[in-house]
């Protein structure tokens, strides 16, 4: 079935089974592999994207679903200032360690800053509810989101 959607800002047609999941799509067709594969099971967040603005888990998007769409992956939110905010604020707090969990982080908190003003600990908490990280535990990430708001105040 012929899906045509925009990846990154770029529109694209493909070729592909209706079933298969975006994820594979982005990262065995498109080369992306910013986006991980981590449970498959939508309960890790490692392979966030968004979806037409929304925050999903791209290991659990059929093809079907993206037809018309905006897909906005890690390597085209990377080009923002608001990336560089949070990258640079994730590498001060030591909030990235093996790395894997990362990007989904990285969007999860983009996410989180632009639905809510001025988040406290328990608003970012469950802003990156939907993401597992094995190494950090948590808490210097959510110094990291504390980090980027007050360092990019005028960006979200
Ligand atoms: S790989 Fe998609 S949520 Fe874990
Ligand atoms: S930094 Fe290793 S899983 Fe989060």
């Amino acid at each position: 079935m012929k899906i045509t959607f925009f990846i990154d800002g770029n529109e694209i047609t493909l070729d592909v089974e209706p079933t298969r999941r975006l994820l594979d799509v982005i990262r065995e067709e498109l080369n992306i592999t910013g986006v991980k594969e981590g449970c498959g099971q939508g309960e890790c967040g490692a392979c966030s994207v968004f979806l037409d603005g929304k925050l999903v888990n791209s290991c659990m998007v059929p093809m079907i679903k993206v037809q018309g769409s905006s897909v906005i992956t890690i390597q085209g939110f990377s080009k923002t200032e608001r990336y560089k905010v949070l990258e640079q604020a994730f590498i001060d707090a030591g909030a990235v360690q093996c790395g894997f969990c990362t990007p989904g982080m990285i969007l999860a908190s983009e996410a989180l800053l632009t639905n809510v003003a001025n988040p406290n600990d328990v608003d970012i908490r469950k802003g990156i509810s939907g993401n597992l990280c094995r190494c950090t535990g948590y808490n210097m990430i959510i110094d990291a989101i504390k980090l980027a708001k007050k360092r990019g105040r005028d960006l979200w």
